[in-house]
């Protein structure tokens, strides 16, 4: 059993969905760290329970006092968390789906989908900022997706996702500026993972041919091979699965 009193951890941030199990599981398998912390609002999957060496896997909900109290849970890592990665990210639900013209626009809509995909990681690394100030160095992925670069829409549509992706980017270009200054251990990327096969792309995986539909567990290798050697450079990177850039 990992003692969590000593030694690295990793964090990840929404951790019940697709993409994020995988990386979860690609963390625990990482020798360099030694305990994996999970927080969801879901209970953890019985895979994880019954694991060897279980994650750490807290409940809670996104409100900010809920988030402020899992990160004062998580006091005794202070300056031992290695990888943070953030997989919020709703696209359609039982109430909501992207729009595909501007009837389809609803403030309810947008908010919701803003909240999930912009504000919850804009908080987490609001209230994460001390515990991740450390000699050592530490790299922070969010998810967020090809859709939201701006230079690169030339299909429209989707615009409460899209929207929502650009505002994630700026805010996390903005705070990658002020960790350069103040957490200057911490290295931010922006992170599109490609299609990849989860219940987010389940409604639009028709028209995507085989080869170009992912399987979880490929990015997760390739997000934590990226996060492993990227350099900590005070800069936000906006970067595919391939670990290529993409235009702003
Ligand atoms: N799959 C793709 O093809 C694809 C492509 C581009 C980008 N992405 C991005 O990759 C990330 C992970 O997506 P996925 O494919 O793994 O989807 P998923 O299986 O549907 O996972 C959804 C994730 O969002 C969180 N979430 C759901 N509703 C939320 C809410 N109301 N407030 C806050 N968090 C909420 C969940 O966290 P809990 O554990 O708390 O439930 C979970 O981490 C997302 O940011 C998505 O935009 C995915």
């Amino acid at each position: 059993m990992t003692n969590v009193n000593e030694g690295t951890a990793a964090l990840v941030l929404g951790a019940s969905g697709g993409l994020a199990q995988a990386i979860v599981s690609e963390l625990m398998a990482d020798a360099g760290i030694d305990t994996v912390i999970a927080v969801s609002r879901r209970a953890a999957p019985e895979h994880f329970v019954t694991a060897p060496a279980p994650p750490m896997w807290i409940e809670t909900e996104y409100s900010e006092p809920a988030m402020a109290a899992v990160v004062e849970q998580l006091q005794c890592f202070a300056g031992r968390i290695t990888r943070v990665v953030i997989c919020h990210g709703i696209l359609h639900s039982d109430s909501l789906w992207p729009e595909k013209r501007l009837e389809d626009i609803s403030a309810e809509s947008l908010q919701t989908v803003f909240q999930a995909n912009s504000v919850v990681p804009v908080l987490w690394l609001k209230l994460l900022h001390r515990l991740l100030k450390s000699k050592q160095r530490c790299v922070v992925a969010a998810l967020s997706a090809r859709v939201g670069s701006i230079g690169d829409n030339h299909l429209g549509g989707w615009y409460a996702y899209r929207s929502s992706k650009a505002a994630l980017n700026m805010m996390l270009r903005t705070l990658s500026i002020e960790y350069g200054r103040r957490v200057k251990n911490v290295k931010i990327i922006s992170f599109h993972p490609g299609t990849t096969d989860t219940a987010l792309s389940k409604p639009f995986q028709a028209s995507v041919p085989s080869d170009k539909l992912f399987t979880p567990e490929f990015v997760a290798g390739r997000l934590c091979g990226i996060m492993d050697k990227a350099e900590i450079d005070g800069q936000l990177s906006y970067l595919d699965w391939d670990n290529k850039a993409i235009p702003w």
